[in-house]
């Protein structure tokens, strides 16, 4: 395992063996400790060609924590802006020789794109609809401090699943881990297929709140026009919307949203900090999350 390119491509061990890691180091830092296993001397491009606050920030803080030597490329300010290709850009950056790639992309594919190109470790940092690998780590991480097990947890993902990434990732690692996975939207946000991927499918909110132990929301990704597959926002609320109402009907679940979230559209502010939301601990998971991805990649590569 050379590059996180998504949990489609890993083993139920390989994933045990990240969660397992991720989990020591989350304690490490609830406590204040100081995270073993130093990366210093290696060096990372944090190549981010699509908005991010959680990710870019907590694989930031990552590598600054592991001692790397961290780089930070945008569009912005770069070259792009002359017309110069992805390819060439990657090719040009290469040349300087980092032992790692981050990738954020709109378009799916290009982290493996880049990690063919260069012959580095690339970790996957989302990239269109296909995969955000760390993401699904930390929220099964999440999980799994909450339930302490993953095997047989029934969870649903609510929303924009087909522009999803986030529900991607989880389905496939989820599954790989045992838990029970259906999703839950109007039809023009579940894709066609995804029965195929073994996974339920609802189109009852109020039955994904009564029947599962944690429900994943997800964004309705206004950004790549998902609001035009719907009549209006506010019918998508009124539907589909959490509330403390909808929320406290099932006083045992527990809810996550990887952020950023559209309040009013698909969770209300009171419920996102609620006693039972989790939204928050996902996000200390992610560091953990990514901590731990450098450290288990760069024990491949020596
Ligand atoms: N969850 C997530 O990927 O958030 P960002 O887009 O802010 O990184």
């Amino acid at each position: 395992m050379k590059s996180l390119l998504g949990l489609k491509y890993l083993t139920s061990d390989e994933i045990r063996e990240f969660l397992d890691r991720a989990k020591a180091i989350l304690e490490d830092i609830s406590e204040g400790k100081k995270i073993a296993g130093s990366l210093e001397g290696l060096s990372v491009l944090n190549l981010f060609l699509e908005n991010s606050t959680r990710t870019r920030v907590s694989f930031e803080l990552a590598e600054k924590t592991l001692g790397m030597n961290a780089v930070n490329f945008s569009e912005e300010g770069s070259s792009f802006g002359k017309g110069e290709s992805l390819l060439d850009t990657v090719k040009n950056l290469e040349a300087m020789k980092f032992d790692f790639y981050v990738v954020r992309h709109p378009s799916p594919g290009v982290p493996g794109l880049i990690s063919r190109v260069t012959g580095k470790s690339v970790i996957n940092a989302g990239d269109g609809a296909c995969e955000h690998p760390t993401q699904a780590l930390l929220d099964m991480l999440t999980l799994e401090n909450k339930f302490k097990k993953l095997n047989g947890l029934r969870v649903c993902i609510v929303g924009d699943i087909s522009h999803s990434r986030v529900a991607m990732s989880n389905i496939f690692g989820l599954q790989k881990m045992g838990a029970l996975v259906s999703v839950c939207g109007p039809v023009p946000f579940i894709p066609r297929d995804i029965e195929a991927l073994g996974v339920k499918v609802c189109h009852n909110i109020d039955e994904a709140i009564s029947e599962n132990q944690a429900i994943n929301i997800l964004r309705v990704q206004l950004e790549r026009d998902a609001g035009r597959l719907l009549p209006s926002l506010n019918e998508y609320n009124k539907y589909y919307g959490i509330n403390m109402k909808r929320f406290e009907s099932n006083p045992r679940l527990m809810i996550l949203h990887p952020g950023p979230m559209n309040i009013n559209v698909e969770i209300d502010y009171e419920s996102s900090v609620a006693k039972n939301s989790l939204i928050f601990s996902q996000v200390t998971a992610g560091l953990a999350v990514r901590i731990a991805a450098f450290q288990l990649l760069a024990k491949e590569k020596a």
